[in-house]
């Protein structure tokens, strides 16, 4: 497969700006959360609650992407990713195609372009991408018909905006005001687009302190560029933390010898019970997984009362809903189609009802 025409995320970013809005500034692909407005955030946040009610009943589904299908393009590894945008499309009606890149024709030689030209011949809606390419998804953005959206799910270094929307959501839920927070980063932040998503969408929404910790080799200077404070000693960054995000060491992106063994990784920047009393009380353990117990947390922190881990799953899916069903123009029309005045102003809620009808 080429990619010949892969940008650097640094000239990406206002290009994808104008790229991922409608002239009327509607998201229509989410490719970075990097100069979004906070309402475009907020739109996001509050969509998806009103999904989490969709995602606990018995019938699991809205009629809002009936009729669409929806690509998943996965060129590199991920369980948690695929699996939840392929339920979260299925929820919204949407048909689902799971491309394996691995046994697909781009093992033949075809490449990026050739596929999206055959996927769109399938009139397929939506594609939601995966690639270890940085400026992959924006690539694709770029190539596709006008009515097709891409969802950028991680592209290289560079971003995975959809995992950093539902950290949001996740931190909204539990903590409320992001500008009452300290929310404190520990890992691999060198090589993580989580972390930068993060810290993006962190900074949108107006959060009171982030701080990024970690060794010197996974956390360079510039980070601080990105609006954060920087520490090299988690013990005192953790002093009057609310929210900690743990990030998994990304060995298949490290070069060179960047650490210097994993106990002493553990040892300085694992997350263990006796560390995490030194935040707040009610601080939250966050991580996107995959989580490496033992090296960046430990289990029974992983499993314990403070770990909202598989809340951020769960979450997960009705995040995505949102985004997805935002990027296909379809809240609003949803949300009009509501009489004013119904009592239950949960658009999603209306949604289910017209879907069990139609079914009965
Ligand atoms: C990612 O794709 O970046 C994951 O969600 C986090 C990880 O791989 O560590």
């Amino acid at each position: 497969m080429t990619l010949t025409a892969i940008k650097k995320p640094s000239i990406m970013t206002s290009a994808s700006q104008d790229l991922q809005l409608t002239d009327e500034g509607r998201l229509k692909h989410f490719l970075t959360i990097e100069g979004l407005k906070k309402e475009r955030l907020t739109e996001i946040l509050d969509t998806a609650e009103t999904f989490i009610g969709v995602n606990s009943k018995s019938t699991k589904k809205v009629p809002l992407l009936r009729g669409k299908t929806v690509a998943n393009l996965f060129f590199e590894n991920s369980t948690r990713t695929r699996t939840t945008f392929e339920l979260a499309a299925k929820r919204l009606s949407a048909d689902v195609l799971n491309i394996n890149v691995n046994v697909s024709a781009v093992t033949k030689g075809e490449t990026l372009l050739d596929t999206l030209r055959n996927l769109q011949a399938m009139q397929c809606d939506m594609f939601v991408v995966r690639h270890s390419a940085s400026g992959a998804a924006h690539f694709i953005a770029t190539h596709v018909e006008p009515h097709v959206s891409v969802i950028n799910a991680g592209d290289g270094q560079h971003s995975h905006p959809t995992q950093a929307m539902l950290d949001m959501f996740a931190i909204r839920r539990n903590k409320g005001d992001f500008a009452q927070l300290k929310i404190v980063i520990v890992g691999d932040i060198l090589h993580s687009r989580v972390a930068r998503s993060q810290i993006h969408a962190l900074n949108i929404l107006g959060a009171g302190e982030v701080a990024a910790v970690g060794p010197k080799t996974l956390l360079p200077e510039h980070v601080r560029d990105l609006g954060v404070t920087l520490h090299h000693d988690f013990d005192h960054a953790l002093k009057d933390a609310d929210v900690i995000i743990g990030l998994r060491l990304q060995k298949e992106r490290m070069r060179t010898a960047l650490l210097s063994t994993e106990d002493e990784y553990y040892r300085s920047y694992g997350l263990t019970e006796k560390r995490l009393k030194l935040a707040r009380p009610d601080a939250i353990v966050m991580h996107p997984g995959p989580t490496n117990r033992g090296v960046e947390i430990e289990a029974s922190v992983a499993d314990g009362p403070q770990s909202i881990i598989l809340e951020q799953v769960t979450g997960g899916i009705a995040t995505r809903m949102a985004i997805m069903s935002i990027a296909m123009g379809n809240v609003e029309k949803s949300m009009n189609a509501i009489p004013a005045g119904t009592p239950e102003t949960n658009f999603a809620t209306a949604a289910t009802a017209e879907i069990q009808s139609d079914e009965a």
